[in-house]
């Protein structure tokens, strides 16, 4: 087994828990969140395994911008997670990574409960079934990992230069604070784009929200709307979402 390290991204847990599971059967990987990670720490790894959300069709920016940041000649294995489609995201990978002269070895797609809870959520039951049915995927992926059993991904038909890459879309405009918010700053500090501040002693959103909404789900008042409506925002069962972004 190959030295390796798993960087993931997370908004409400998903990919944490995709992250973990990875790592669990994958003996002695190590674990990292993506905001956390200074990029040089890459180089001390003889692979990467990457946990991505597929946010509107595609990865969001700031793995995007971790990929990016990876030293030419980087292995690498992309991991999404998603709850129906992946869309545009193995493309922008592969064009990421020829910008970057990446080797990507293989990407793999594990379904999850929808977060996408402003648009579309699984009833109860079926995020039971579908997070039930992620534990065995996610043994086929570290095994076919551990045994390398995808070659090299071919990058020829990617496309050439980063403008290529179709932008990501984020669905953050509806985001305010109602009433209820005290002004704790919770969300200000675990953001993970820094895209929430005081201005003028009011709550603002600015415009590097990546729509993770992990906001909805760490503010202690539920005072985060979207669209002027409360959420009932999903969390994945399985993790604590104040440790997957807490400092290693
Ligand atoms: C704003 C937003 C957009 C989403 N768009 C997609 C999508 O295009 N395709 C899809 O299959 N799932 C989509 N989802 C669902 C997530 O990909 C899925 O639930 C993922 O496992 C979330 O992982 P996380 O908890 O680690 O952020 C979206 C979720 C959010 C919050
Ligand atoms: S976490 Fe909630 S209560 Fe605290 S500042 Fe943010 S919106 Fe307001
Ligand atoms: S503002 Fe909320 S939804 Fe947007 S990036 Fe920050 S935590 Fe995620």
């Amino acid at each position: 087994m190959f030295k390796t390290l798993i960087c993931y991204f997370s908004g409400n847990g998903n990919s944490y828990d995709a992250a973990i599971e990875l790592g669990n059967n994958l003996h002695g990987a190590m674990l990292k969140y993506i905001p956390n990670i200074d990029p040089e720490i890459t180089k001390e790894y003889e692979e990467i395994i990457i946990v991505s959300p597929v946010y509107a069709f595609n990865i969001p920016s700031i793995v995007q911008d971790f990929i990016i940041s990876m030293e030419k000649g980087t292995k690498y294995h992309m991991v999404f997670t998603c709850a129906g489609t992946v869309g545009r995201s193995k493309e922008t990978v592969k064009t990421l990574s020829r910008r970057r002269d990446l080797l990507l070895l293989d990407m793999h797609k594990i379904m999850m409960p929808s977060t996408f809870t402003t648009m579309f959520t699984y009833p109860p039951f079926l995020e039971k079934k579908v997070l039930k049915r992620s534990r065995k995927q996610l043994a086929k992926v570290a095994q076919a990992i551990a045994n390398n059993e995808n070659s090299t991904i071919s990058l020829k038909k990617a496309k050439r230069v980063l403008g290529d890459v179709d932008p990501f879309v984020s669905f953050s405009d509806g985001l305010e604070a109602n009433k209820d918010c005290t002004k704790c700053g919770q969300c200000i500090k675990n953001c993970p784009r820094k895209n929430i501040s005081f201005r003028y002693d009011e709550l603002t959103f600015s415009n590097m929200c990546i729509s993770c909404y992990a906001c909805i789900n760490r503010c202690p008042e539920n005072a985060i709307t979207y669209n002027g409506k409360q959420v009932k925002q999903y969390a994945n069962p399985n993790v604590d979402l104040y440790r997957m972004i807490k400092k290693q």
